[in-house]
């Protein structure tokens, strides 16, 4: 059946500075936690760096010509705080950082595509992280100034802000283990103090927003949060708690300080991290809570919902024993194990073809969220290669579909998509091989070029007619950028 996209839901693409840019040393940029842990051997499955990435510093021209292929209307992408900042601290802004993200914002504009911008896309100045990086709360400080020198910048025609990407990400596998930089590996306790400050930072940020420049700017600014979705694997009433549990630690930790009535993080959270805590002997829960105070300074600061989807799980406590995950860790405060059923796993661990999940975490967010404007900031599907990418035509049929089902029966707000990625780039510890791109990225040439996949010209073609039609496969043309 042939489905209209409704009106005002607007299509775009994303990507992030360090999965594209390259110029990793260039001019006086220094380096991010990124460039120092790709380095480390063993971190990349197959020990690539961004450092060179897609040359997208170099190529950006090239970028603007694929966006304008695809006629899409906004461009999501992230600005490199080392770039911008090269000591971290706003003391010095880089003329080199500063202009190369004028031009690429003057030149969005000047062909009609709006900039949507990551302040924060997990490339944090590696001076920064020497003094703790996210665990140490004076980051609050140092975001609010970086934040304030984007706005200076940039906010004259930049009028969406995203201010961090992921936190969970950041603070589980950055500072609860070792998956992404900066690799700290302090279980239970390192993803917690992150993810309270990053909230802190991220609210700073907006008050900064809404005081001092949205009276005369007119943007808004927001948070993007991996909202996959958790449930139970079986209707048995423990299960069910397991889903929702596991939803609370996978989105609520995130969300609940900023959308709710209530502020803070989610009850059960607070309570099954306490009770472990005290278990272990630890004088004080391992989550440090929010003060009154900041809960009321945190809440109500987020303008739209970003929202990011890629997986869907399904969780028991029925089979959990301590021991199976860390202790302590983020996994075994949850204290439940996760399967995908008899689903096929995808090429990433972190990927799955679920489509009914992305409808149930729209509907999540809704019910638990305040019914907030929803910005789907990422949503995509990784390939190994080839540019006939039926699998991501396929999954994308599916999800374009559930996402309707999300708008039209269960009214939740959405308001943009976003397709990730616009091309393959430098996919955190997979590397340069795991693809996301709908445009294909040609590494063993030293100007990077860039084809479009079929998926491209399936996209291309969503853009233009908006209508969905489950049978339509384009025919791929032989174009190069
Ligand atoms: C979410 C992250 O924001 C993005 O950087 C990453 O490439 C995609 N997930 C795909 O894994």
């Amino acid at each position: 059946m042939m489905r209209v996209l409704p009106e005002g839901m607007q299509l775009g693409v994303a990507s992030a500075a360090y999965q594209i840019e390259g110029a990793w040393n260039v001019s006086d940029k220094s380096p991010s936690i990124w460039d120092t842990y790709s380095d480390i051997p063993g971190t990349i499955k197959d020990n690539t760096t961004g450092k060179d990435a897609c040359k997208s510093y170099e190529y950006y021209q090239r970028d603007i010509a694929m966006l304008n292929f695809l006629g899409i209307m906004f461009y999501r992408f992230s600005i490199s705080w080392p770039r911008i900042l090269p000591n971290g601290f706003a003391n010095k802004i880089s003329k080199d950082g500063s202009t190369y993200y004028n031009n690429l914002i003057d030149e969005l504009l000047a062909n009609g595509i709006e900039p949507v911008v990551t302040m924060y896309h997990w490339d944090l100045p590696q001076s920064l992280q020497d003094l703790g990086g996210w665990t140490n709360p004076l980051i609050a400080d140092w975001f609010e100034d970086y934040a304030r020198v984007l706005y200076d910048l940039y906010g004259d025609r930049v009028k969406t802000w995203i201010t961090l990407n992921e936190p969970k990400q950041i603070g589980v596998y950055g500072y609860g283990a070792t998956r992404m930089a900066p690799g700290i590996n302090a279980r239970g306790i390192g993803e917690y103090l992150s993810t309270k400050n990053m909230l802190m930072a991220h609210a700073r940020a907006w008050h900064l927003y809404d005081k001092e420049y949205r009276s005369k700017q007119n943007g808004k600014i927001g948070i993007t949060i991996a909202t996959d979705y958790r449930e139970g694997m079986t209707d048995d009433p423990d299960d069910v708690q397991a889903g929702i549990d596991a939803m609370d630690f996978e989105v609520g930790m995130y969300s609940h300080p900023i959308f709710s009535e209530k502020g803070g993080f989610p009850e059960r959270v607070i309570k099954l991290v306490g009770e472990k805590s005290k278990q272990q002997g630890y004088p004080e829960s391992r989550l440090p809570e929010f003060t009154k105070e900041e809960t009321e300074f945190v809440k109500g600061t987020s303008d739209f919902y970003g929202f990011n989807h890629y997986s869907t799980k399904f969780y028991t406590r029925k089979t959990y024993k301590e021991g199976i995950y860390p202790v302590p860790s983020y996994d075994d405060d949850l204290g439940a194990e996760w399967s995908l059923l008899d689903y096929t796993p995808a090429i990433l661990p972190h990927c799955t073809e679920i489509p009914h999940g992305i409808r149930k975490a729209l509907k999540w967010v809704k019910d638990n969220c305040n019914n907030p404007p929803i910005m789907i900031t990422e949503n995509g599907f990784g390939t190994l290669s080839g540019l006939q990418d039926e699998a991501r035509i396929s999954y994308l049929v599916k999800y374009f579909n559930s996402i309707l089902d999300a708008i039209e029966y269960d009214k939740c707000n959405v308001v943009c998509y976003t397709l990730w990625s616009i091309m393959d780039n430098f996919e955190w510890d997979s590397g340069l091989s795991a693809k996301f791109g709908i445009f294909e990225v040609d590494y063993n040439d030293e100007k990077r070029t860039r084809r479009p996949r079929a998926s491209a010209f399936w996209y291309k073609n969503l853009v233009a007619t908006r209508s969905l039609k489950p049978e339509y496969r384009p025919t791929l043309e032989d174009i190069s950028f």
